[in-house]
């Protein structure tokens, strides 16, 4: 009879895959809470913790709340496989934050890019995006806590202001630059586009977390600051008490230091002995955030036509491990980008404006991904003024 009754319970799991099975032939509704239940019984997860789930068409998302017992968050963090045979569907990402983990399982989509009017960016679409997440399109997003500094790669008109635009729209929307603890720098190289939008956003957010410049004086003097600012979110880390805690685990606001077309800064130094002592000077800034920035979630995010050694010395290249290539580089020049992985098989870059290739450390990629950068369709400064002002988070949220 015990055994009898065994045997039952262990093939409720089956039961299920077979009722969801069942379900696509003659589309019975199916309730996930019960297969929810099975995946806590089969994986020893204790019933004080919560799962839910959310669907989207074909698609469906895990959600496990985070409690504040390691042993059964680390549980929580471990579903991939066990989601992936309850459910007979294949995970297509995972992310998490401070309170949840998020699963999304379903059939792979085919690549659409995300175009956006002035009029989309509203505070709701960026109010679901984990602190730690840039999500890029309908099939990839950035983890900063696990890839945390970015270099932007491609020839003049490929889309590397827009693109590092987007990443500022979101940097601005986690609370970067208002956020009293928060630091927002962007420098310039060319002193155009991007510092014009730099000084719009520092007028109408305030300057005193927020640093604009475009001469290697001023990347100096800013990444200077940035470092010190780095350095004292390690001694606030440290006197958490936390062990292995990162800014994120924290939930502090990421800092970013944006630079558009580092190659331009190099050539203001020019060859003169003070000109090559200011570029090293630099370059050792940019190396420490590169080198420990992840764990105070300081977030270097530079754009250079060309990486070659010249640009970006190897050392910091090496250490900039995510990668947006954009136009339809060269073999040679895509070996040096991607150097991390094996890059046997490259696909191609998709042809539209804003396509390229993506590559993150810890995403569990083996070789880029196509991708084509979000465009946001901003044709004046009031446009723009209307968007970080909507979607910036009030002051008041942060005392
Ligand atoms: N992701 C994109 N989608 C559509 N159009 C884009 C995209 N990125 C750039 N563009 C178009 O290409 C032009 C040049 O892009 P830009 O970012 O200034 O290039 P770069 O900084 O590499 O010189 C933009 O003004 C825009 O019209
Ligand atoms: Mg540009």
């Amino acid at each position: 009879m015990l055994a009898f009754l065994l045997l039952i319970i262990l093939s409720i799991p089956r039961l299920f895959k077979l009722l969801k099975k069942m379900k696509q032939v003659f589309k019975i509704e199916f309730n996930y809470d019960y297969l929810l239940l099975c995946l806590m019984y089969d994986n020893d997860i204790p019933e004080t913790a919560t799962l839910s789930y959310f669907t989207d068409g074909d698609n469906i998302g895990v959600v496990a709340f985070k409690s504040s017992n390691m042993k059964e968050d680390k549980l929580l963090d471990s579903l991939d496989s066990g989601l992936e045979t309850l459910l007979s569907l294949p995970l297509i990402d995972k992310f998490s934050d401070t309170n949840k983990i998020v699963y999304l399982l379903g059939e792979e989509q085919p690549l659409d890019q995300w175009v956006f009017s002035s009029d989309d960016l509203t505070k709701e679409l960026f109010s679901d995006v984990p602190l730690d997440i840039i999500p890029l399109s309908n099939t990839i997003s950035f983890s900063l806590s696990k890839s945390s500094m970015l270099g932007l790669y491609g020839r003049t008109g490929s889309g590397k202001t827009i693109a590092l635009q987007w990443y500022l729209y979101q940097a601005i929307a986690k609370g970067c630059g208002t956020d009293p603890r928060s630091q927002l720098s962007i420098v310039d190289g060319k002193g155009a586009d991007l510092f014009a939008l730099g000084e719009l956003i520092q007028e109408n957010l305030g300057s005193e977390h927020i640093s604009i410049g475009s001469s290697p004086n001023m990347l100096a003097k800013l990444a200077r600051e940035f470092v010190d600012e780095m350095n004292s979110r390690f001694e606030i880390i440290k006197h958490q008490g936390a062990l292995n805690a990162d800014a994120y685990d924290l939930n502090m606001t990421p800092n970013f230091l944006f630079i558009d077309e580092l190659a331009s800064i190099k050539d203001e130094c020019g060859s003169s002995k003070d000109g090559k002592n200011l570029w090293q000077e630099i370059l050792g800034y940019l190396g420490l955030i590169a080198k420990k920035g992840r764990q105070a979630a300081c977030h270097l995010v530079i754009s250079t036509q060309d990486p070659n050694a010249e640009n970006i010395p190897s050392e910091i290249r090496l250490q900039i491990t995510s990668i947006i290539f954009l136009g339809q580089p060269s073999k040679d020049r895509l070996n040096m980008a991607f150097s991390m992985c094996d890059l046997e098989e490259v696909p191609t870059p998709p042809s539209s404006k804003g396509g390229g290739l993506f590559y993150a450390d810890g995403l569990g990629l083996n070789e880029p991904l196509p991708i084509i950068a979000p465009f946001v369709d901003v044709k004046t400064k009031s446009d723009f003024l209307t968007i970080i002002t909507r979607i910036a988070p009030n002051k008041d949220n942060f005392i």
